[in-house]
């Protein structure tokens, strides 16, 4: 996870990749560098920001019109000046810019240093440059496209990779094994990048090149090969995100303005989908293998982090609402432990950015042992998008704040219409049910909406004197559960307060030896078929003096009476609820975090795009 940035054209390029890194941020953000070729290379690269490489480039401008630049996320030597890429080759010709890691670095690095190679850095980046380097120079005839193959042959792990040579002051060489590169085509320029982000201000003409490919990119042409050297015409994409969606419009991160626009983005993945006049759900996307899902055996959902979260909520949807017995797993432990799927099993991915390793893994494993693979994924044209056999795109828009969350609530809305859609289907739900939860369903933006109006304040207000708690318990049951995991997960991430998530009534198994008056402990209860056992529930932690903040329904006196703090929102069906409850979730764990002066967009060690495993 880092992001990677080309330009070559007429203009000054260390303009463009310093915007293209400050667009790429928030997938890695410990370090970032630039270099330009001009006469020879010419780098600025160290630890921190990309703001601070900004400052570093003022001072030492650098001059050229074609280079490639890097925001990095450490898996391999602290992050620090040295460390940072680009990484250089020992002559200083070669540069190369790295998203992936390179797994056999250890054993390349031996035999390079065998021969003679010095290294700077800790990084298994610098063995490609110098790997590149070594079989370049020493190999008699070999072109320096054919050297990157030759490299390329003997790199185990994953790769997306930028490389320029002072010999060939013209171009740039990209490959991609496991790691997203995009190729942007402009007017007499070319633009690589990792996402699309840093290329729509310029062009929306892209091609995502697939694992297995490389290309050689100058200012007005394009080779797109596999590293076989077998030639490849790809088909050139439109790109539909405009630059408003990436930019953050007036709020002081981009956490609160996704928070924000959740009444937009679920009704945008809604849109065209959900009909509550005739209570039909229609998913283009899964249409031609609906009667497939249908007949499937079982789900398995493979998901990391919130999507793992969403992935439980769509457990309890689907076994309610449609019948299918789902399983859901860690994609990183599914991948690993010899899964029993095949034919006959439906295994569904959800991933926000639809690159992230570990799910992309549990993607394939899935599809060689014959599954039906579905994907629920927000980046139009990712990996994941590209590889399942079909799937539900979420539409929430670009999201740039580390800590998930339209594109959680989106997964979730794509959940409720797939078990809609599938217990339709299957004759599980009768039309009047559905013209029910289709009304229900439509109803949930306005709803989100009144409860940002309402609730931003009092949240607010809960927020400060919760600011500094070392601990958090968050307890939810059925649906409400997973959401518990979310609010958790959230505080953790972006406040670094320790929280953990529980089943409520699993709290008494453990638990509760935690609670004293000094805990507070965030209860949801705003789903009405487990409500008593929530009240007792909640009984149990106040007999503790434990502080009770709960998330209720509209005038629940009994949730009320019992709480410190309480948060009301409006009700919706039981099996909607995730997309209320969560909103209160976000929030508590945006304020404290600002309170707390944390960086909310760019917590510590994390990143937005998983594609490390
Ligand atoms: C599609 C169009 C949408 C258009 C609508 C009109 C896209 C991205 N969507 O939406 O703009 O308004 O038709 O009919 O062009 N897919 C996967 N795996 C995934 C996600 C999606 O294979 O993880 C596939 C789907 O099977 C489908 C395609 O990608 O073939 C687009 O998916 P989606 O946007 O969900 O389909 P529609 O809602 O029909
Ligand atoms: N493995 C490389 C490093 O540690 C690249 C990591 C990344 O993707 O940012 O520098
Ligand atoms: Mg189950």
């Amino acid at each position: 996870m880092c992001g990677i940035v080309g330009y070559v054209g007429d203009r000054d390029a260390s303009q463009i990749l310093l915007k293209g890194l400050k667009r790429l941020e928030y997938r890695g953000y410990d370090s970032a560098g630039i270099v330009l070729i001009n006469g020879g290379l010419k780098y600025c690269k160290g630890k921190g920001k990309v703001e601070k490489l900004g400052k570093m480039l003022k001072q030492n401008a650098l001059a050229g019109t074609i280079g490639i630049g890097h925001t990095r996320w450490a898996t391999h030597g602290e992050p620090n000046d040295v460390n940072s890429h680009p990484h250089l080759s020992e002559s200083g010709k070669i540069a190369v810019v790295h998203n992936g890691i390179i797994e056999n670095y250890t054993s390349l690095k031996k035999q390079l240093i065998e021969r003679g190679r010095t290294f700077q850095s800790q990084t298994d980046t610098e063995v490609a440059a110098q790997l590149l380097e070594e079989i370049y120079t020493t190999s008699k005839g070999v072109t320096f496209e054919e050297a990157i193959r030759l490299a390329l042959k003997q790199i185990v792990g994953t790769y997306g990779l930028a490389i320029v040579h002072t010999d060939r002051p013209d171009r740039i060489f990209i490959a991609r094994k496991g790691s997203p590169l995009l190729l942007g085509i402009g007017d007499d320029e070319m633009f690589i990048a990792s996402d699309a982000s840093p290329i729509v201000e310029y062009t929306n003409k892209v091609i995502y090149l697939d694992d297995g490919e490389m290309a050689i990119v100058t200012k007005d042409n394009y080779e797109v090969k596999t590293i076989d050297d077998v030639a490849l015409t790809k088909e050139v994409h439109e790109l539909a995100i405009s630059l408003d969606a990436i930019e953050k419009a007036g709020y002081p991160h981009f956490m609160l303005k996704e928070i924000f626009e959740q009444p937009r983005s679920i009704a945008d993945c809604m849109r065209g989908r959900v009909n509550p006049d005739n209570g039909a759900i229609q998913l283009g996307g899964i249409e031609d293998v609906l009667d497939e899902l249908v007949n499937a055996r079982r789900i398995v959902i493979a998901a990391c982090g919130t999507s793992w979260h969403s992935g439980l909520v769509g457990e309890y949807l689907f076994e309610y609402l449609a019948k299918t017995p789902v399983e859901v797993e860690y994609a990183s432990e599914f991948r690993y432990r010899d899964p029993l799927i095949g034919k006959g099993d439906a295994l569904l991915v959800i991933s926000q950015s639809g690159e992230t390793a570990d799910t992309l893994a549990a993607l394939r494993e899935a599809k060689r042992r014959g599954a039906l693979t579905l994907g629920i994924c927000n980046v139009v044209g990712s990996t994941i998008s590209r590889e399942t056999d079909a799937g539900v795109f979420t539409h929430a828009g670009p999201e740039i704040g580390v800590a998930s969350t339209k594109a959680f609530t989106a997964q979730v809305v794509v959940l409720m219409m797939m078990a809609l859609a599938v217990g339709k289907r299957k004759g599980v739900l009768r039309q009047e049910q559905m013209l029910m939860y289709t009304k229900e369903l439509a109803k949930i933006p306005s709803k989100v909406e009144y409860i940002l109006e309402h609730i931003d304040e009092p949240v607010r207000k809960i927020s400060g004197l919760f600011t500094y708690a070392p601990n958090f318990l968050y307890l939810g049951r059925s649906y409400n559960f997973p959401v518990a995991l979310e609010g958790a997960l959230k505080l953790k991430e972006i406040s670094y307060i320790h929280a953990e998530g529980y089943p409520a009534a699993e709290m008494k198994h453990g638990p509760i030896a935690l609670i004293d008056e000094m805990m507070p402990v965030v209860v949801i209860a705003a789903t009405d078929h487990t409500n008593d056992k929530m009240i007792s529930n909640i009984e149990e932690v106040k007999a503790r003096k434990g502080r009770i903040i709960s998330i209720m329904n509209d005038e629940n006196s009994d949730v009320e009476d019992l709480s410190e703090f309480h948060i009301s929102i409006p009700s919706t069906k039981d099996c909607f609820s995730p997309l209320l409850t969560v909103i209160p979730l976000q929030l508590l764990s945006y304020y404290i975090a600002v309170n707390r002066g944390c960086n909310v967009d760019q917590p510590r060690n994390l990143a937005k795009s998983v594609t490390v495993e």
